[in-house]
Formats: structure tokens, sequence, C-alpha cells
């Protein structure tokens, strides 16, 4: 990964259930904050795929390991406020991971404790440096539990799924609001109730509610954080 800009830099973790705005918002404030930004569901996603393709059955955690154990996955910073773009062995997989397909799957695969245990390492290890927004289900508890900003998204089901599945309509996925729905209803109870790292807000993060919030509100809260963190002279890493 790049190293992002110089200066005072925080590690910001956004987490919450799929649906409720986490991408669009993390990206929007590394964007603005010239930070690196870290989609961590990318790398659940293209494990899920990696499986997919090698018709590995999501229950079968040393098939899938082995198969990590030769593949690189990389994710890149497109473009300032652009989702990552994501490689699996130099490939560009960035639009395959978010085949209906793998959504399916990828709840599945994120449960293994041996899966989550590689992807966190490399998480780690990218935001050593700071100057990172890094977006996913347990990046407050788990991966960067110093993070200087913690903020734990959530928005109503019926919004949350209509998010989903306009995305999906835009992407020319014929589905229906119901099924979208269903699944990510699926998807946010295996999510939380899964032994590992399950989906939890962290005791210090900021709950923000984007069911009636547009995008640049949530970000103008979240760099509102972050400058108090930092006025405060607290932030975690001043590196420059
Ligand atoms: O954010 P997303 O919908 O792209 O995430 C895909 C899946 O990966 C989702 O089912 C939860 C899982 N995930 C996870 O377990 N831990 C993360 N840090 C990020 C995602």
């Amino acid at each position: 990964m790049p190293t992002a800009r110089t200066g005072r830099r925080c590690v910001v973790a956004v987490d919450g259930p799929a649906g409720a705005g986490k991408s669009t918002v993390a990206r929007a404030v590394a964007a603005r904050l010239g930070y690196i930004y870290v989609d961590t569901g990318a790398m659940y996603r293209a494990v899920a795929l990696l499986a997919l393709r090698h018709r590995i059955p999501p229950d079968a955690v040393s098939q899938i390991l082995a198969r990590l154990d030769e593949v690189e996955i990389r994710l890149e910073p497109a473009a300032p406020g652009e989702p990552n773009r994501v490689y699996l062995d130099g490939e560009d997989v960035t639009d395959a991971i978010r085949e209906p397909e793998v959504n399916a799957h990828v709840s599945e695969i994120a449960r293994h404790a041996a899966v989550r245990e590689r992807l966190v390492a490399l998480q780690r290890a990218w935001a050593r440096e700071g100057g990172i927004v890094m977006d996913g289900r347990d990046i407050g508890t788990v991966v960067l539990p110093d993070a200087d900003v913690k903020v734990f998204l959530v928005a109503d089901v019926d919004v949350r799924a209509k998010r989903r599945w306009r995305e999906l309509l835009d992407k020319g996925h014929a589905v229906t609001l119901e099924e979208v729905r269903r699944q990510l209803i699926a998807r946010d109870v295996q999510d939380r109730t899964r032994a590992e790292s399950p989906l939890r807000k962290a005791d210090d993060a900021v709950v923000i509610d984007t069911s009636d919030m547009d995008i640049p509100a949530v970000v103008d809260e979240i760099l509102r954080l972050c400058r108090e963190r930092t006025a405060r002279g607290e932030a975690g890493t001043d590196k420059a």
C-alpha cells in the first residue's frame, strides 16, 4: 500500500452492518483527509471468490487456507473517493467480488478464525503508519482497538436494503427488493452471531444513525471527531 500524506495522522475505524453506508462514508473521509482507505470487506469477498472459483465448499477451511497460501490479495486505492481496486494474484477482481454469488457465500467464509487471522495481519500492517480509514465489522473491536476515532454506523433495515438493491440494479442485476432484504438480514445475523470477531460496536465507538442523514453530514461528523482528537493531541501517529 502506498503511504499517505505526511502530517498528524489519525487511524479511523468505521464499522457497522451491510448497507449502513460504511464504504461510501469511509472513502469520502479518506479523500478529505488525504488518507489511505481500506475496505476490509473486499478482502473477505476476494477469499470467497477464490473458494467459489476452485469449487471449495465454504466450510472446508483447510482447503481455503491452502489456496490462500498460493495467492496474493492486493488492495489499491484507485483515486481519492473511489472504491479500492482489488487484485487476486494480479487479476483485477473488483467487479467479480460484488457478484450475487459472492454476496451469498462471503459470510460463511468470514466466520473462519484462521481466515480472519491472515487478513487481520495484513490490515494491521497497512495501518501501522496511521493516516488510514478502514471499514469493516471488527475494525474498532479487534483489528485496530487503539484507533483514534471509532464510529459505528447503523441504519434502519429497510433503508439499508433499499440502498443495496439500488446498487445492484445500477449494476444490471435483476433482483427484487425483498430478495435483497432477506439476504441482508441473513448476512447480518450471521455476522453478529458468529463466534469469531462478531459484528459489535466497540465500547468507545460513536454510533451514527445514517437512516435520515446524507453522506456529507456523516462525513462532516467524522471529520469533526478527527479534529477533536488531533486538537487534544491524542492522535496515535505523528510519523511525518
Ligand atoms: O462490507 P461487505 O458487505 O463488503 O462485507 C462482506 C462480508 O465480509 C460480510 O458478510 C461481513 C464480512 N466482513 C467481516 O467479517 N469482517 C470485516 N472486517 C469486513 C467484512
